[in-house]
């Protein structure tokens, strides 16, 4: 083939970016490297119950010949499973007296690819030659996003400010957003939409209620749409270990998903909107894939006619992972403690990963990854999750994101191993 040029479309969606060979490396360590202890990946756990309930739900839909033909042998229409969204629009009205009609869903394949359509629906050149942004009002933000946007420079993000809730001594922070930051940034940028993820991916940091209340306000004052990113979210997955309110206004996106249920493999994202935002995302659908993928929503449908989808996360993954997250914590303290490294944690309010701050490292994480990834622990650097923040931050050179789900041993050789190479780093 002789070298054929690419659009610009081709060349920006194709780009050797660092997150790409980053989520290559996980890849392959993933299934060509059993003995890498696997910190970096954001696939949910394997819970046992949570496995059962899709297995029986499998068999039930395989030993049923109607239900099994009307999941495999026909096209959705490109806003989904009509029987789905019946059922969740019902699901939400009833549960939260949210104002939710069939016209405000729809479905896409995952949420990766909610975000590629909205954010491109809202951001970019418009008709009258603006350029327009998703304001992040908190960075970091979940790596995903950071290569969505077929425009240059399509997010503009604002540092936040840094807590101590127990003290400095604790070794415990957390990040909270800069009002003051937000406002600017709106007043000086063209903004099309404020976007954060609750949880957040990669700190576990849940918005306070106040702070949803304060953002979906600025958003309506200032004729945006807020999007809220619910991948591990409420009201499922739900796994969550503070209170945290759910949150819909005419102006707010949610989106949700069926992957930290369970279910990535089957690649279900639910957009919930104003009619005129999910219709532009089912017209997205039909263009780029004509329909969605319709096993995931055969798989839960029974569980959103009853409810039962909103019991999975308190029951089964939220006492998992946080029984796993006490552990890591606790290992965690002691482990770099001992190794005489200043390390804090973000607290960990919800999703499945730690976000470790090494103060004061001579190299940046990227350098300790790949001295990681050489003694078999792969991480995911932080630099990587502090995209569209308009100047250096050297904190964004100190963090990593580690999955805290592995099994004991994993943790401890694995944090064992991150210490020894953050004290070398910082001597
Ligand atoms: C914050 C956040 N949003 C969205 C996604 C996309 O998930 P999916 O495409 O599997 O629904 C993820 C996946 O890890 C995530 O962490």
């Amino acid at each position: 083939m002789p070298h054929v040029p690419f659009s610009q479309f081709g060349q920006k969606l194709t780009a050797r970016s660092g997150i790409l060979a980053l989520m290559d490396d996980l890849g392959r360590a993933l299934t060509l490297q059993p003995d890498m202890r696997m910190l970096g990946g954001g696939n949910p756990a394997a819970v046992p119950e949570v496995q059962q309930l899709w297995r029986e739900r499998m068999q039930t839909l395989l030993a049923d010949g109607k239900a099994f033909d009307r999941m495999l042998v026909n096209y959705d229409p490109p806003q989904g499973n009509p029987h789905f969204i019946r059922a969740l629009a019902s699901l939400l009205q009833r549960t939260f007296g949210w104002n939710i009609r069939e016209e405000n869903l729809a479905i896409t394949n995952g949420g990766q690819s909610a975000f590629f359509f909205l954010f491109n629906l809202l951001g970019g050149p418009t008709s009258d030659g603006r350029h327009k942004k998703i304001l992040l009002p908190l960075s970091p933000e979940y790596i995903g996003y950071a290569d969505q946007g077929l425009e240059a420079d399509l997010f503009v993000a604002c540092r936040p400010t840094i807590t101590w809730p127990e003290g400095e001594a604790r070794r415990r922070f957390k990040y909270a957003i800069d009002f003051a930051a937000v406002e600017q940034t709106l007043r000086t940028e063209p903004i099309a939409a404020i976007a954060v993820s609750r949880p957040t991916n990669p700190t576990g940091n849940v918005l306070t209620d106040d702070e949803v209340q304060k953002l979906s306000l600025l958003a309506s004052q200032s004729g945006v749409p807020l999007i809220l990113d619910n991948a591990y979210g409420a009201p499922f997955p739900n796994v969550i270990y503070t209170s945290a309110t759910p949150h819909y206004a005419p102006h707010v996106i949610l989106t949700l998903s069926l992957s930290k249920l369970g279910l990535p493999g089957t690649r279900t994202g639910i957009v919930i909107a104003a009619e005129p935002i999910a219709s532009a995302i089912s017209a997205m659908t039909a263009i780029a894939g004509l329909a969605n993928g319709t096993i995931g929503q055969q798989i839960v449908l029974p569980l959103v006619e009853s409810g039962e989808i909103l019991d999975i996360g308190p029951r089964w993954l939220r006492p998992f992972y946080a029984e796993k997250r006490q552990a890591a914590e606790t290992m965690t303290r002691e482990i770099f403690t001992a190794a005489g490294v200043d390390w804090a944690l973000h607290v960990s309010e919800g999703a499945f990963f730690h976000w470790l701050w090494l103060r004061g490292m001579s190299i940046s994480t990227i350098e300790l990854y790949e001295r990681l990834k050489a003694r078999k622990v792969l991480v995911v650097p932080g630099e990587y999750f502090f995209f569209g923040l308009p100047d250096e931050w050297p904190h964004s050179r100190e963090c990593l994101r580690l999955n805290f789900a592995q099994p004991e041993h994993v943790m401890r050789e694995a944090l064992q191993i991150i210490a020894e190479e953050a004290a070398n780093a910082t001597k």
